[in-house]
């Protein structure tokens, strides 16, 4: 038994076999830096997967943020601090002028969780909907929005997962204007279907970049429509940046900026302090105004100075190295170099790319667009095994992720596009 096996008994009894663990083999990794991870044997991996080290593993000016404000003073908001204000007027800065207001927490869960809250408060309303194949975190009431992972518990009566939308598996063999129809189709029944039994809708809770349905390209005016109707029947739009946020997707800050539609409230957490947990909600003042008028609000170490201090930091490098643009470049140079990987195999059925957020579609036929989850389960354990870091998603899990830190380069790009190459050649 060598060291790795050892580790993973021990880790077995005191967290259980169902936490779980990436690729066949898992790997032990004991030190990171930009896009590079390295094990406990001193192999070093390309990190083509993390977006929580969003400006890169162990980034010097975010690594001295904390450290400087750890050796200084760390309390909770119960105490006058700047670094809060700081950050709250600096994060909302970046949204639309009526998105004023911040409260912060400590993962995307609660974010979600508290985003619920003040919809419910806020509406008086119960229902929500979300889409199918979504994770929103791990809450009891957000376990219920999405059905990537089933809550044991069961969906609440107050629950929609509609289809989400996808221009490449479409809905009922339409496409175009028709299959916009359609998606949009899902939320009226939704809605109609809430109302037959008295629920009223408090919100639409949706991943701006619908990572976990597998980053499906959105037709052009479904956004607008289905926000549209949320917003007659009473509801809210809460946008989840958890994965679209802090310039992820390259031409925008924020994820729903792409279809033009600004949200009622908007969680955001993961990239947010570069691996220090910090997570948030940013949302319209009346609301947040609102809903702590009625419910008393502390979170213990929630926006705490060393959280801001992390978070301040990212903020800072993703402007300094101006790492949205870079997300364009390098983004537009992936999604180019995975055309070329899907011009010579017809395992890849569609390419897509957001920004810095890369998928390809696995199918057994590009004719029928049968999902192939068992090569992509492969190629992520032969990338892993020649030193590139990936994952998969999707309803077949046969979609593979790629979401590097912001600070991926051409060269980091092409290293990644020949190993695949060599993975999908060893069929
Ligand atoms: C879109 C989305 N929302 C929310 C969450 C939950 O965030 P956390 O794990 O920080 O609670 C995740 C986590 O994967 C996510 O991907």
């Amino acid at each position: 038994v060598g060291p790795i096996e050892e580790l993973l008994e021990r880790r077995y009894r005191v967290i259980g076999r169902n936490s779980p663990l990436f690729y066949e083999k898992p790997l032990h990794l004991v030190r990171g830096e930009g896009v590079w991870l390295w094990d406990a044997d001193g192999k070093r991996y390309l990190d083509a997967y993390n977006n929580v080290p969003h400006v890169g593993h162990c980034h010097p000016h975010v690594v001295e943020a904390i450290a400087k404000q750890a050796a200084t003073l760390n309390t909770s908001t119960r105490y006058l601090h700047e670094g809060i204000v700081t950050y709250a007027e600096r994060l909302t800065a970046t949204f639309d002028p009526s998105l004023s207001m911040a409260m912060l927490v400590c993962t995307g869960s609660e974010a979600n969780e508290l985003a619920l809250r003040i919809s419910n408060v806020m509406t008086g309303g119960e229902g929500v909907i979300c889409t199918n194949f979504a994770y929103h975190g791990n809450t009891r009431a957000v376990a219920q929005i999405g059905t990537v992972f089933p809550p044991p518990e069961g969906f609440g009566p107050h629950i929609r997962a509609i289809a989400p939308p996808d221009t490449y598996r479409g809905l009922h063999g339409l496409s175009g204007q028709a299959l916009e129809d359609a998606y949009v189709d899902e939320v009226r029944k939704a809605i109609e279907s809430l109302e037959a039994k008295k629920i009223k809708l408090a919100a639409m809770l949706i991943c701006t970049v619908y990572s976990s349905e597998g980053l499906p390209n959105v037709p052009p005016n479904y956004m607008r429509r289905v926000v549209d109707l949320v917003h007659k029947a009473g509801g809210l739009y809460i946008a989840d940046e958890v994965q679209g946020g802090f310039g992820r997707t390259g031409r925008h800050m924020w994820g729903h900026e792409a279809y033009g539609v600004t949200p009622d409230l908007v969680t955001m957490g993961k990239p947010m302090g570069n691996g220090h947990p910090v997570a948030g909600v940013v949302g319209r003042a009346d609301l947040v105004q609102g809903f702590t008028d009625r419910a008393m609000y502390f979170n213990t170490f929630a926006g705490n100075p060393v959280s801001c201090a992390a978070a301040k930091a990212v903020l800072d490098v993703l402007e300094n190295e101006r790492l949205l643009e870079n997300a364009v470049t390098v983004g537009d140079y992936m999604v180019a170099g995975l055309g070329r990987l899907a011009g010579k195999y017809p395992s890849i059925g569609e390419v897509r790319g957001k920004g810095m957020f890369f998928a390809a579609e696995l199918v057994k036929d590009r004719g029928t667009k049968e999902p192939d989850g068992a090569e992509a389960k492969r190629i992520i354990n032969a990338m892993r095994d020649r030193g590139v870091l990936i994952s998969r998603i999707g309803p077949h899990d046969s979609v593979l992720k790629i979401r590097p830190p912001m600070v991926f380069t051409k060269e980091h790009a092409d290293l990644l596009l020949a190993t695949l190459d060599e993975v999908l050649a060893a069929r």
